[in-house]
């Protein structure tokens, strides 16, 4: 049985320190990326109540030849935006710029993309690869502002290395 078990009264960067290696667990002995990647945001949606968490993944482009664009990927809330161009909203820019962005009022971002009107605030990290490709992005949106900042960032950079040394390294 596969449970997420976080002590909530304990502050976030404790709850992050409980919650990664739940999630190393939970994706290291399993290849498929799909399952990884469903759990992985339906751990962190679990322990923290977030409004929106998903992955965007760097895939072909429609209609280009050789064009690439974020493709939305597994995720846990309401529907979302399927394609974002590179350099586009916050996830493609986090994917043009290799870096994590906290953003902590969606309307104070220039070409935010609103997939919903009820997001306020959102952290994007991309998912790095040894140290080179961008393969996609984690994105997580919140309903109140305000809501991310630099523990955030560095808790979603560590699991995203994480998730990609199994998934894309296949540290095992
Ligand atoms: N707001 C994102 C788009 C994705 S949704 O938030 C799920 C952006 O500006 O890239």
């Amino acid at each position: 049985m596969h449970e997420i078990r976080i002590n909530t009264s304990g502050d976030k960067a404790g709850c992050y320190r409980e919650l990664l290696p739940q999630i190393r667990s939970l994706i290291e002995g399993e290849p498929d990326m799909t399952a990884d990647l469903a759990n992985v945001a339906a751990a962190l949606k679990e322990a923290f109540g977030f409004f929106w968490v998903g992955f965007y993944l760097v895939k072909n482009a429609v209609g280009t030849d050789g064009g690439k664009e974020l493709v939305l990927g597994p995720f846990q809330g309401p529907v979302a935006c399927t394609r974002i161009g590179y350099g586009r909203g916050v996830c493609g820019s986090a994917w043009k710029s290799g870096k994590s962005i906290v953003v902590e009022d969606v309307e104070k971002f220039p070409g935010h993309i609103a997939c919903s009107s009820l997001s306020r605030s959102e952290v994007v990290v991309p998912l790095i690869v040894r140290g080179r490709d961008v393969v996609g992005v984690l994105d997580i949106d919140s309903a109140e502002v305000g809501t991310f900042d630099e523990v955030d960032r560095q808790f979603l950079e560590e699991l995203c290395g994480i998730i990609c040394r199994i998934i894309w390294e296949c540290e095992k």
